[in-house]
């Protein structure tokens, strides 16, 4: 896979005067979800700090009824406690996590910082085991970088 091609396309969507904040953050997920085979599931979860939960955002793939997750459950749960990505190779040698569909194999979520404030992530499903690699998170680092911006 080479990002450094779709680095650009993702400043493209950032940037759009026509698009609303939450249509950039659906186009950016249409994207990824589009652009990369092994991601199944694209989407952005938000924190809501007072009540210590995070809501999901806008996204692309299966439906889910995983709308809010409390800080600390699941994979999600745990990056907005941690701050730091985190890499499943294969969900099901995970104790704490949610399943969303049999089908997903893998996960990877990085977290979106403002200002150096953890407002939300990135969340990515896989039908694949084990397909992330520090590309991917270098990647998605990146694009939160850009999304960031919109805040
Ligand atoms: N698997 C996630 C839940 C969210 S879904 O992937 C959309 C988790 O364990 O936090």
């Amino acid at each position: 896979m080479n990002f450094e091609t779709l680095k650009p396309e993702v400043v493209k969507i950032v940037k759009d005067e026509q698009q609303s904040r939450e249509e950039k953050l659906k186009s950016v997920c249409q994207f990824l979800n589009d652009s990369i085979d092994y991601y199944n599931w694209v989407g952005f979860y938000f924190v809501d700090s007072d009540r210590q939960i995070l809501r999901l955002g806008p996204y692309v793939g299966a439906p889910t009824d995983h709308i809010e997750i409390p800080f600390g459950k699941g994979i999600c749960g745990q990056v907005a406690v941690s701050n730091q990505n985190f890499v499943v190779p294969d969900v099901s040698e995970q104790t704490n996590y949610i399943a969303c569909s049999f089908t997903v194999k893998s996960e990877i979520v990085v977290p979106l910082f403002v200002k150096g404030k953890n407002i939300g992530q990135i969340d990515i499903d896989s039908h694949v085991l084990n397909p992330f690699t520090e590309k991917d998170e270098r990647f998605l680092e990146y694009v939160n970088k850009q999304i960031a911006k919109l805040f």
